[in-house]
């Protein structure tokens, strides 16, 4: 992987070319997570090999799991539901949330005790989301310091099914308590206010689980023999996104990005683009692994501002670091809403973005739910603080291409969190 600590704004050329994004991040980590607990072995094409998903290869070695690797394909040696055997150590999540809540339902349902940690960051991050229908299900948990944050310890418990609303729409939360529905006497419901996204309804019925969905609903039932399969990771949309934004806000631009995930829970930045004026064809749509993926091309286009609120909000949660640097360019003004979920992701991203577009130039008013951008004020080169967030450095990275003068970063090795060769790729294309 090359670091970049520094980009040079505003070169003559465009950005032209094409561009192989790597595999989805949430699919990578269910596939390595639902193989494990599965008979058999399942072998994964596409695999993102980045510090997140080795984070969950690294937690289901420590729980006993064969993991065998070589090149973007990986193999999991699934032990099927009861297989695990008993951490010898903390299970170390890194700064990855989705291993962290996940690999919790799963050990919710073991008959052994776990203890899970990770970096700062994840120490930050509301774990009561989890703790709370967990433990609502007969499970154990207990944050170390009592105050619902990492480090958690997971003991042994019987588990049974509840028919659970939860407050906030969130995979996370979903995956957790149906994970542990495997695991639990009778059905587990679980009722979200907006759907988040649903790669795992659609893989843990692939290997074999019993899963019902009506609406916002979606039913899991107990003990189900799951199987080994093979699985082709589609390429990330969220880290797409990037290239998407750069095409169409760099003159002179046309990129196309090859075999994207646009499944619609996760395509928002799709909409997005076309209702800000945004020149984007999906090409060659097809369906890999139950997974619907297109090869998108984008043209330099004049974008207008827009107002992103409601039921899109969780289809394009982790692109709205990147919305907001198209949204600086674009002419009038751009609202985000209804949009907290960014105060805990990686970082809160509703300060770190307006911190580093202001400090670009750029007129942004932060709310506690999103943000306000009035777009066309020149941006200039900055020194940005990712705050170790891959999204965040990536965005800011893409907004330095239109940007007066010099880019650099305090830190910019984030970006191996879910693109590892991110620089890479930016470099290949521009002229
Ligand atoms: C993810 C769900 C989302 C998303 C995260 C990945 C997943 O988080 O922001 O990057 O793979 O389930 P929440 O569940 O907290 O919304």
């Amino acid at each position: 992987m090359t670091v970049i600590n520094q980009i040079e704004g505003n070169k003559s050329g465009g950005m032209n070319g094409t561009v192989i994004v790597p595999g989805d991040k949430s699919i990578s980590h269910r596939a390595v997570l639902f193989g494990s607990i599965a008979e058999g072995k399942t072998e994964i094409d596409g695999f993102l090999n980045g510090a997140d998903c080795r984070s969950t290869i690294s937690c289901m070695r420590h729980l006993g799991i064969n993991i065998e690797e070589s090149e973007a394909r990986v193999i999991v040696n699934g032990k099927g539901l009861f297989g695990l055997d008993k951490s010898e150590t903390v299970l170390d999540t890194g700064n990855s949330g989705t291993t962290f809540r996940l690999i919790s339902g799963i050990l919710s349902g073991q008959e052994f005790e776990s203890h899970l940690d990770g970096d700062s960051s994840i120490r930050k991050r509301p774990m009561g989301r989890i703790i709370k229908p967990l433990t609502m299900m007969g499970a154990k948990i207990k944050s170390e310091n009592n105050n619902d944050l990492a480090p958690l310890s997971i003991c042994p418990s019987s588990l049974h099914g509840i028919d659970y609303k939860t407050p906030v729409a969130s995979a996370q939360v979903k995956s957790a308590i149906l994970l542990a529905g495997l695991y639990a006497d009778g059905e587990t419901y679980v009722t979200e206010p907006v759907k988040s996204r649903d790669h795992t309804e659609r893989m843990l019925g692939a290997f074999g689980a019993n899963i019902s969905i009506n609406g916002n609903r979606v039913g899991i039932s107990d003990h189900p023999s799951l199987k080994g399969m093979k699985i082709t990771v589609p390429g990330d949309i969220s880290s797409a996104a990037y290239f998407l934004a750069a095409g169409l806000i760099v003159p002179n631009s046309c990129i196309t990005v090859l075999n994207v995930g646009i499944n619609p829970t996760r395509s928002g930045i799709i909409d997005v683009i076309k209702e800000m004026g945004g020149n984007i064809v999906l090409e060659n749509k097809r369906i890999e692994s139950g997974e619907p993926v297109a090869d998108i091309t984008v043209r330099t286009s004049a974008l207008h501002g827009i107002d992103i609120s409601g039921d899109i909000i969780p289809a394009l949660i982790d692109e709205i670091p990147v919305i907001s640097v198209m949204a600086s360019v674009a002419d009038g003004t751009t609202t985000i809403r209804d949009a907290s979920e960014l105060r805990v992701k990686e970082s809160d991203r509703v300060k770190t973005v307006t911190e580093n577009l202001r400090a670009m130039g750029a007129d942004i008013e932060p709310h506690e739910d999103g943000m306000t951008i009035i777009g066309g004020r020149p941006l200039h080169g900055a020194y940005i603080h990712t705050y170790k967030d891959h999204r965040l450095a990536m965005s800011m990275a893409v907004a330095g291409l239109i940007a007066d003068g010099v880019t650099s970063f305090d830190d910019s090795s984030c970006v191996y969190v879910s693109y590892p060769g991110f620089f890479e790729s930016l470099k290949k294309i521009r002229k």
